[in-house]
């Protein structure tokens, strides 16, 4: 029975995982609206929200499992990376509880977490296998030859792809964060009505660049011409502009390493033109899928105690002295 415990950034969350694994319970106290004031996260505000809920969001998930604090054998927690501030309340949670139930402690990598959330459906991955990672504080591409082994094979030099949705949101003018609502709008819209650039960084590499996407979407905006342009194509061309070497760079990357599986994972894996375009190109080149459902792409705990799962059966524990890290990479 594995706590999970994240708090990197605007969500408090916790949940309880059985044998299996399956997940008992998942409790999430998001932040959203407190910073949708904002137009993004202020990292003090949010650290005080993770101490106001930390205990009663523990409370609920150990509840809800149909458990005791007694009941826990092992405390996971997401350590690094995130907002230092945010992180040390539930890595300060996990220490008191670890020490006082004198149970291991593990700690996570954020990123591992959520790659670690395609274990929850599918627990019999065989490796090796390559995996996309597309939050709004990454976008990576790992190969993985064994649990709690990973490679970089690419990575963005500058915005997440969920950066670039939020802030091409907020030029829309949409709230944050905006990467769902344009997903949404998208729907409905023309993805080629607007061309905006796709840096390629090179056909061989499997880096990605996001950061010229919003100085284009403002310079797009500022053109009269494109005053008649409906909401939902601008959506729908922007979403597009993300997508595109999202899919590129991962299929040529399963490629080139001959892996028969490709993982999704993180908050813009919950994307529909991403999920949607990746199965058709990895099923043209003979390559299966795996992607999180819905509501495990974005930032939980039950992807963190997986994530802890995998880590105690390697033997992988921490001791009560175990740091936060504000930006560490995963590899
Ligand atoms: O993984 P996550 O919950 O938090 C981080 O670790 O960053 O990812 C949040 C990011 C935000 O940028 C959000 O706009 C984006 O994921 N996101 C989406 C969608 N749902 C969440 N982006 C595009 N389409 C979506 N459906
Ligand atoms: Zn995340």
């Amino acid at each position: 029975m594995i706590l999970g415990i994240e708090t990197s950034c605007d969500e408090t969350a916790a949940a309880v995982l059985a044998p299996g694994p399956a997940v008992l319970s998942s409790i999430i106290a998001s932040q959203i609206d407190l910073h949708a004031r904002t137009g993004g996260v202020v990292p003090e505000v949010a650290a005080r929200q993770h101490i106001a809920q930390i205990n009663a969001v523990i409370s609920e998930a150990v509840h809800t499992a149909g458990i005791t604090l007694q009941g826990l054998t092992a405390i996971a927690v997401a350590n690094r990376p995130g907002l230092l501030g945010a992180l040390l309340i539930g890595v300060s949670a996990a220490k008191a509880l670890s020490y006082s139930l004198d149970i291991p402690l593990i700690g996570v990598h954020h990123i591992e977490a959520h790659i670690y959330a395609n274990w929850l459906a599918s627990p019999d991955l065989a490796f090796p296998l390559v995996a996309l990672v597309a939050s709004g504080g990454h976008t990576e591409i790992f190969l993985m030859r064994a649990h709690g082994s990973f490679d970089v094979l690419g990575r963005t030099r500058d915005d997440a792809a969920g950066e670039a949705f939020d802030k091409s949101a907020r030029l829309l003018g949409l709230p944050y964060p905006g990467g769902a609502l344009i997903d949404n709008l998208a729907r409905e819209g023309d993805p080629n009505r607007l061309h905006f650039p796709r840096a390629r960084l090179g056909a061989e590499g499997f880096d990605f660049s996001f950061s010229g996407l919003k100085t284009a979407v403002r310079l797009a905006k500022q053109d009269q011409n494109n005053s008649e342009i409906s909401l939902e194509d601008w959506a729908a061309s922007v979403q597009e502009a993300i997508v595109e070497p999202l899919v590129e760079k991962t299929v040529a990357a399963a490629l080139r390493c001959a892996v028969k599986t490709v993982l999704l994972a993180g908050g813009v894996a919950a994307n529909s033109r991403l999920r949607y375009c990746l199965t058709s190109e990895c099923s043209r080149h003979g390559l299966a899928l795996i992607a999180p459902s819905l509501s495990l792409c974005t930032d939980n705990a039950a992807m963190v105690a997986t994530a802890g799962y995998y880590r105690l059966a390697l033997g992988h524990t921490d001791t009560l002295d175990l740091d936060t890290h504000s930006s560490e990479h995963l590899a």
